[in-house]
């Protein structure tokens, strides 16, 4: 039996949401055209990142980001890759890269309804030391497809009509949630070039046993994290202390926590008040994602989703994982307020 061996009915990333857009008999197919231009620039990065050392695509490229941050060729490639690939859709009517300064509108003959917020390339310090790396987007409707104002993407996370990552690690996974039909998990099968269903309806464990942090930075964080770090470590219940994961790669962290369980965190401290990450094209995808399968995500004041960005490039504290781990972290926050 051949089968018993060979998966021979392979459902592809394509094959599944043509599904679900079967089940809204109004959809017209906009966003299965859309998420298959981003499974494009995924395979596309994903191919660069693996031949990058002998490509001459490692390093610097030069430049500066709106962030400050030193951009390595890979992000501007990434970057250019996508934007190309979103507004060729034909789907899209404005676009919000990590990379680019001011939010891009496209022109009116190439427009479509929906808006894609995104970091082409997550986990730049790790490019060049091989370390799993990622894509993370968000896909928000635009209320006039004609005339998209830059209030159509200054939307609250809750507002996201879906999210996903792709992670450029030992395997390239594609993570996709469209709100209702939970999370779902596509490898790609580099013989194909397809990406196949291989995690159907992820949900995240409801408490973990990681904790995953950048812990140097410890010396300035406020009360409640310092507590919840010290007790992920010396627990006053008799349960056991909590291991420490921290990839430094965002894709690969909330990958990790989706499947595992536990909690990472990008917190506040006294060097930067609202964390690193940024809101439309980090917390809120992740954030998504990891509600989506069960779990939730907090600032430390309130829940991710709910905040409302007052600039595209905009930065949060973030708590995310296993519902029972950040509801602990709630808790503290709760009390020192
Ligand atoms: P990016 O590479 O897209 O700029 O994102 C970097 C982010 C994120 O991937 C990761 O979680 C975080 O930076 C790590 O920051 P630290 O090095 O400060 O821990
Ligand atoms: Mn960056
Ligand atoms: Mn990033
Ligand atoms: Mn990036």
């Amino acid at each position: 039996h051949v089968a018993h061996t060979h998966r021979t009915d392979l459902m592809t990333i394509t094959r599944f949401v043509l599904n679900e857009q079967s089940k809204y008999p109004e959809a017209r197919g906009d966003l299965t055209i859309l998420l298959n231009h981003i499974v494009l620039g995924c395979k596309f990065v994903c191919s660069a990142v693996n031949k990058a050392g002998f490509a001459k695509l490692l390093g610097l490229a030069g430049e500066t980001n709106v962030q400050g941050e030193e951009q390595k060729k890979l992000d501007v490639l990434s970057n250019e890759v996508f934007v190309k690939a979103l507004i060729t859709s034909g789907r899209t009517c404005m676009l919000v890269s990590e990379e680019v300064e001011e939010a891009i509108f496209v022109e009116p003959s190439k427009r479509g309804r929906y808006i894609v917020v995104f970091d082409p390339l997550d986990g730049s310090s790790n490019i060049d030391c091989g370390v799993s790396i990622g894509t993370i987007f968000g896909i928000y409707l635009a209320k006039d497809s004609h005339n998209p104002t830059l209030d159509d993407v200054l939307q609250p996370g809750n507002k996201l009509v879906a999210a996903g990552y792709c992670m450029y690690g030992s395997s390239c996974t594609l993570v996709l949630s469209t709100g209702n039909s939970g999370v779902n998990g596509f490898t790609l099968d580099p013989s194909l070039g397809e990406f196949i269903l291989t995690h159907p309806n992820i949900k995240i464990p409801e408490k973990g046993k990681i904790y995953s942090v950048n812990e140097g930075n410890a010396k300035n964080w406020d009360a409640p994290t310092a507590k919840y770090v010290e007790d992920c470590k010396f627990p006053q219940d008799g349960s056991s202390p909590k291991s420490l994961r921290y990839v430094g790669s965002m894709v690969a962290d909330v990958h990790r926590t989706l499947l595992y369980g536990g909690i990472f965190m990008y917190p506040a401290d006294k060097k930067s008040p609202n964390g690193k990450l940024r809101l439309l094209y980090e917390v809120f995808p992740m954030s998504y994602l990891i509600e989506q399968a069960g779990g939730q995500a907090f600032t430390g004041n309130q829940r991710a989703l709910d905040l409302v960005p007052k600039n595209i490039h905009d930065r949060s504290p973030v708590f995310l994982g296993s519902y029972d781990d950040v509801e602990e972290i709630k808790k503290l926050y709760a009390a020192s307020n």
